[in-house]
């Protein structure tokens, strides 16, 4: 059985570092919202409550009944979650003067087994604009710094299991220790055998996936991606051939990307059938520009050569995705629904159109440890560590309308910029890259001639998760070899540029 830690969340922007903390300690962990009543299964070690952008003071504060978990389970709450601890057992939180936020020095009060191996004085991150002014009766004081007088505390009790509080973010980069604190905690307290790895999990879905799918046969639209790369393969070693993979050539893949793909995929041995539907998607785009537009009918036409692939398999009973944890963690939303900036749909519609039963492997992973089970897995290195790559490709990457001789060209572009990524030894550093084209032609000068092209404006950018995103700092001997590179290579072009926006305000892709 594997062990489980909840991370109940109140809406702070940290909780999935937290999960990510917690498995990265190899401790299997979920996100719960905090007013979802708690399941104590016989794996439960422990609950963690996270921050929140709430005051405790405030009148719609969330609350949980904290007591009543310690009377079940220890519990490790974390600033706004330490600060909720405090308040229940009879402790002062106030405003603080005020808001105290970046790097402070934690200076460790007396010995705990907490703080093994955590030096007596170590960097933490806070983020709060409460304090605890005083430790309930009957808490211990476990640290301090120069702002606050309680940064952390727990509470020891006969007839209930341990409570600590910490007023920092131990499971942000900058709290130096703060992963040793988590395991500490997960480990030396909760006694957590730190089960969770690559293998384990292999071996488990393997299990859970024979157990699911029986004899019956699964079907799954494949891209090339990381995510359902590693499904598939899960979804084969526990099935076989009865998993029936389509990949299916859009026209607005990346030069060469079709073939390439396919091959992988032969070599991995999946069961997969390449579609050639280019003419179907150009016919389909012609004349169109907006790009909301564009996405629906790539969408809309993917979903349709999807299924008329899955008629021609006799008795498909399910359907393969690539779901991961972040697409699927019930959020707590603290500033109402969000408003869809674009619409992100690869496979979306799926699903509620082919009525099937769903079978996501992966539902439970982050990315990162999706890169690891795909490696333990035995898949090409280069499979593994690819940019990710939008559903509607290229085509949310040629400005307008799209053409085959526009998309002739940003392949051939494209196709330098990532080589010579590769070749600079920046593949690596950047979490994604592309290049653009854009419809706009200025003049420019070839030889003795003049010409009138199209312009290819280059995206690098360092990224965690794609939600927010920097342009990487590429060397400037880098961007002048490309330069050099696409406008002596591709006939049509004859301006580079490089994209110089973060997100927010602009977004990764153009369109
Ligand atoms: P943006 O442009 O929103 O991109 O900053 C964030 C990440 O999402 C990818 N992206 C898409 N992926 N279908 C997808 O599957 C889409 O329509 C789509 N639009 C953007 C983008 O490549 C980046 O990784």
């Amino acid at each position: 059985m594997t062990e489980k830690i909840l991370i109940l969340d109140f809406g702070s922007q940290y909780t999935q570092l937290i999960a990510r903390a917690v498995r990265e300690a190899n401790v299997y962990c979920e996100i719960t919202p905090f007013n979802k009543p708690i399941n104590y299964t016989p794996g439960l070690k422990a609950v963690i409550l996270s921050g929140s952008p709430f005051s405790v003071n405030d009148n719609n504060a969330p609350v949980v009944d904290i007591e009543a978990i310690s009377k079940k389970l220890p519990v490790l709450g974390i600033c706004y979650g330490a600060q909720l601890t405090a308040k229940a057992f009879g402790g002062k939180v106030e405003k603080s003067g005020k808001r105290e936020y970046g790097r402070a020095l934690l200076k460790t009060k007396q010995d705990d087994v907490l703080w093994t191996d955590v030096p007596a004085e170590s960097q933490v991150w806070m983020s709060h604009g409460d304090s605890i002014l005083e430790t309930p009766a009957g808490f211990e004081l476990l640290g301090t710094t120069d702002t606050i007088p309680v940064a952390a505390f727990k509470k020891n009790g006969s007839d209930a299991h341990v409570i600590y509080g910490l007023q920092f973010h131990p499971e942000v980069y900058h709290s130096t220790h703060g992963k040793k604190l988590i395991r500490n905690f997960l480990v030396e307290i909760c006694g957590c055998k730190q089960d969770w790895t690559p293998s384990h999990f292999i071996n488990d879905t393997i299990e859970n996936l024979k157990k699911q799918v029986g004899n019956r046969k699964v079907i799954m639209a494949l891209s090339g991606g990381v995510d359902s790369t590693v499904a598939a393969t899960l979804i084969h070693k526990a099935i076989g051939d009865r998993l029936f993979g389509i990949f299916v050539d859009n026209g607005v893949l990346r030069k060469g990307e079709f073939e390439q793909v396919l091959k992988t995929y032969n070599e991995v041995g999946l069961n997969v059938k390449g579609v050639d539907a280019r003419e179907h998607f150009y016919t389909r785009l012609a004349g169109k520009t907006n790009p909301e537009e564009k996405r629906k009918i790539i969408g809309k036409t993917f979903i349709e050569i999807f299924d008329e692939e899955a008629h021609k398999i006799e008795g498909i009973g399910l359907l393969g995705q690539g779901t991961i944890y972040p697409d699927v963690i019930e959020s707590v939303s603290v500033h109402g629904p969000s408003v869809t900036i674009k619409s992100h749909h690869n496979v979306g519609g799926l699903p509620e159109k082919m009525h099937l039963e769903l079978v996501e492997p992966l539902r439970y992973l982050f990315k990162d440890e999706v890169r690891k089970v795909g490696l333990e897995l035995g898949l090409p290195s280069a499979m593994i560590s690819r940019h990710p790559f939008p559903g509607p490709g290229l085509a949310i990457r040629i400005l307008g309308e799209i053409t085959e001789e526009k998309v002739r060209l940003l392949q051939e572009a494209d196709a330098l910029y990532v080589k010579a990524l590769q070749s600079f030894d920046l593949y690596d550093k950047v979490w994604q890259a592309g290049a653009i084209l854009l419809p706009v032609k200025s003049v420019g000068v070839m030889g003795d001639e003049r010409t009138y092209e199209y312009t290819i404006a280059l995206r690098a950018v360092t990224s965690v998760d794609g939600m927010t995103a920097d342009w990487a700092h590429l060397p400037y001997e880098f961007l002048a070899h490309i330069s050099n590179e696409i406008i002596n290579n591709v006939r049509g072009i004859n301006r580079v540029v490089y994209d110089i926006s973060s997100k927010p305000p602009a977004t990764i892709e153009w369109e």
